[in-house]
């Protein structure tokens, strides 16, 4: 059956390549942004009555609660809705001010929960849904220069399991995105935020900017493959809580998670020491 899609930040990148392929597998889709005339000119080529255009800065609540009017408004319901919006602030935690760190869990973070607070009435209405929040191997593992962009995605992994086992009832689907690097916009110089503070004793380390700079462009992921296969995910019955998208994310979080198991198995003895004998 054709879908209803949200999807927030789709001017560019992964939430393009998303609209599109929703788009072509006969689906409607709401394409948002917060600077709406890249959105239109992203998705020009695709343009029908399939598709909306709504204005939407996720670290805006009440433009959250807007688009979403707008978008029931448009097609009568929401199936599938795609958190996205992103973008990364890198650099050592200790070089960021607090405005730079709450800037970026405004977006990653608090945008994730605008949509959400305002979609989930709509969804357990229809007792259905699918949220499909985009994450990162940053939302799994920590990776040094990532702690403000990996913090706002490891928020985006505990709000999402734990919000799963409460509308599973209602019929919501949960699915957690942690692509590994993909060929878009997001490490392009004029999206990365960096620190505005240096710290001497860093400066010895290698720069985080010269680190960084030198996946844009170079990235293995392609979008477009991504979104097509969000779509097949989204006509899944049971699809997967936690997907791990290109074979770098698989390589790289199989032994994290594996070191993480075994670390389990080695500090078992010490853990079960603290259980009380009450
Ligand atoms: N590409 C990767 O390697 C990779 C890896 C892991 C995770 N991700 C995640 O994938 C998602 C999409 O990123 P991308 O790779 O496609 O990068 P992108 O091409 O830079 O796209 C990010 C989109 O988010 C939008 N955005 C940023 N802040 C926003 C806000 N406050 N409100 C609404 N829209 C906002 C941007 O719009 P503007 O043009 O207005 O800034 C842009 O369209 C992000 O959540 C990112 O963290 C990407």
């Amino acid at each position: 059956m054709s879908k209803v899609w949200f999807v927030t930040g789709a001017g560019s990148g992964i939430g393009t390549a998303i609209a599109k392929a929703a788009l072509r597998a006969s689906d409607r889709v709401v394409a948002t942004g917060r600077n709406l005339d890249k959105v239109c000119n992203a998705l020009h080529d695709v343009a029908s009555e399939k598709l909306a255009f709504v204005q939407l800065d996720v670290a805006d609540e009440t433009q959250a609660k807007a688009a979403v009017e707008e978008a029931v408004k448009r097609f009568r319901r929401i199936d599938v809705v795609v958190n996205n919006a992103g973008y990364s602030l890198l650099g050592n935690f200790e070089e960021m001010s607090l405005p730079e760190l709450e800037s970026q869990l405004a977006t990653n973070f608090y945008g994730v929960v605008h949509v959400m607070r305002a979609v989930l009435p709509v969804m357990r209405k229809q007792r259905s849904g699918h949220l499909i929040n985009i994450s990162s191997m940053a939302g799994v593992i920590g990776f040094r220069h990532c702690a403000a962009y990996a913090a706002s995605k490891f928020a985006v992994e505990g709000l999402s399991l734990s919000v799963a086992a409460e509308v599973e009832q209602f019929g919501i689907k949960v699915t957690l995105v942690e692509p590994g690097f993909f060929r878009t916009d997001l490490l392009d110089e004029r999206n990365v935020r960096w620190p505005s503070k240096s710290i001497e004793d860093y400066a010895a380390d290698a720069k985080p900017k010269d680190v960084w700079s030198a996946y844009n462009g170079t990235q293995q992921g392609d979008p477009d493959k991504l979104g097509k296969v969000l779509v097949e995910i989204a006509r899944m019955t049971n699809p997967p809580k936690q997907f791990y998208a290109g074979s770098d994310a698989v390589m790289t979080i199989r032994p994290a998670l594996e070191a993480r198991l075994q670390e389990i198995k080695d500090y078992e003895a010490l853990s079960k020491s603290t259980d009380g004998t009450f």
